[in-house]
């Protein structure tokens, strides 16, 4: 058991809430398994959470990264909260985003982790066709919780099988499955609704399933 990344993530825990157990559990999975390369689908596209002055601006004054209590915690800061619980091992993070703002947002946000991030400009789709690496971690977040994001997720999942581009010991996170009952009145949709089935008809397990999915290839 890695105890670093148990250390790392306690000073997010308050802020992550739902996410906390599924992230954890993703980071340890991928230092189990010696893992060397993170994708994330859809980028940190904001300093501060929705709702609030200077969401989704890339003015960098609104980033402000010794107050953790202001980041972005409704998207779940993935980008940065997983480089900061694994920078004591080697490995390499692609962050993939289609809006050029989003990804100048999370550059800044990322900034001292330049020699272990790559952005890539394209949408995920473009993206997964091309890759040629085995994925050792997958996070699944790109678009909005609707019929449209559930659709590119779909779209993402064929490519994914098609190149086969999952490491075999790799694990697929998934955001926003299990969506709250003020999520639900607001008509969301989770993003997962039709990969989720589609890669388990293929083989994936479900190995957690609360607000956030995992899945595993080759897990008995
Ligand atoms: C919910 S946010 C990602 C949040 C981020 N993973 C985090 O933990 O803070 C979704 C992002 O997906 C991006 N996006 C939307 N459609 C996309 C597509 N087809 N390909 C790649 N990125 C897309 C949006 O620009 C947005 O930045």
């Amino acid at each position: 058991m890695d105890d670093t990344i148990t250390t790392k993530i306690s000073a997010y825990k308050p802020y992550l809430g739902d996410r906390y157990e599924t992230f954890l559990y993703a980071f340890r999975q991928f230092a189990a398994n010696s893992g060397k390369v993170i994708v994330e689908l859809g980028t940190s596209r904001s300093f501060v959470s929705g709702g609030i002055e200077g969401c989704f601006s890339s003015k960098s004054k609104y980033w402000q990264p010794d107050k953790i209590a202001t980041w972005d915690w409704g998207s779940g800061v993935f980008t940065k909260v997983c480089l900061e619980c694994l920078k004591h091992l080697k490995f390499e993070f692609h962050s993939v985003d289609i809006s050029r703002t989003a990804i100048k947002i999370s550059k800044t946000i990322t900034s001292g982790y330049k020699n272990k991030t790559r952005y890539h400009l394209t949408s995920s789709e473009d993206f997964l066709k091309k890759f040629n690496k085995k994925i050792d971690l997958l996070y699944m977040d790109a678009a909005d919780n609707n019929e449209e994001g559930a659709q590119i997720h779909l779209r993402e999942a064929n490519i994914l099988l098609e190149r086969d581009l999952l490491a075999d010991k790799g694990v697929i996170l998934i955001d926003d499955i299990n969506l709250n009952p003020d999520q639900l009145a607001m008509g969301l949709i989770p993003k997962g609704k039709y990969s989720i089935p589609f890669l388990m008809d293929h083989g994936y397990k479900r190995t957690t399933n609360s607000y956030q999915v995992i899945l595993e290839k080759n897990k008995d």
